[in-house]
């Protein structure tokens, strides 16, 4: 086993599947069964999602809203996502702590961080909810944060693309995929992984991020085996 914890990003939108809002079931029973292949295999997972499926704060600031106003609903939309995955996850017989970075005591615990090292000692998958807290930040960069608090050996940023590519594989049919890119090499060339706040938490706290496909089944194992999957950006 390449890691011994690991903190996995998911975006909210990923959560949608086919559907144009909301959580699509199988989508995440799919993302359930993968945590809990990968919590099985004794690494200790914490994981946090995005809200985008079910709000977005920057475009609210599009349509009038206020930013602040707006990335907090953002934030309650985290919450609901990482409650569903809790479900999700306990139908399978997987032990999960949900933690949030604003208080709701009666929904879930509040965000500790001596605790939340406590249950993945345990064995337990904890999810942190609402972001970090604090408006202008992404999801992304909770992640990071999250990470770095709980000393994860790597953040693992599932999207819907199996990696990092030269240039948008969508747009341009000429790209190619990075097995391995350097944290410099990302900055030099101006590609686009995460939000540069994140990125640079990242960069300076020295914690590696691959980035791969979590909708397909498997991924997420292989990578905590050491098979190179998706991007892996290091130093
Ligand atoms: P240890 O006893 O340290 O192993 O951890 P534990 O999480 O089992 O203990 P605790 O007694 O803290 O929690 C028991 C249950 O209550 C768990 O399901 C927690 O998620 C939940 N819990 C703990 N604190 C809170 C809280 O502030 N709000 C809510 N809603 N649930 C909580």
């Amino acid at each position: 086993m390449k890691y011994k914890r690991i903190l996995l990003k998911l975006s909210g939108e990923a959560l949608m599947g086919n559907k144009h809002f909301g959580i699509d079931n199988e989508r995440l029973a799919q993302y359930a069964l993968q945590i809990k292949e990968a919590s099985d295999m004794g690494v200790q997972v914490a994981v946090v999602i995005g809200g985008g499926n079910i709000f977005r704060g920057i475009q609210a600031e599009e349509g009038g809203m206020d930013r602040v106003h707006g990335d907090y609903m953002g934030m309650l939309a985290t919450v609901i996502n990482s409650m569903a995955l809790q479900s999700s996850l306990e139908k399978i017989n997987v032990e999960t702590r949900l933690q949030s970075a604003i208080k709701m005591e009666q929904i879930c615990e509040p965000f500790i961080r001596r605790k939340a090292v406590r249950h993945l000692e345990k064995h337990r998958v904890v999810i942190f909810g609402a972001g970090t807290g604090n408006p202008y930040f992404t999801t992304d960069t909770a992640a990071t944060l999250r990470a770095i608090e709980i000393e994860a050996d790597v953040i693992l940023k599932g999207t819907r693309v199996d990696g990092i590519y030269t240039a948008d594989p969508e747009k341009d049919k000429t790209a190619t995929k990075y097995d391995t890119i350097t944290f410099s090499e990302v900055y030099e060339k101006g590609l686009e992984i995460m939000d540069m706040t994140a990125f640079t938490l990242c960069n300076e706290n020295k914690l590696p991020i691959i980035i791969f496909d979590m909708n397909k089944p498997g991924n997420l194992k292989k990578i905590i085996e050491g098979t190179p999957v998706g991007t892996l950006v290091e130093f």
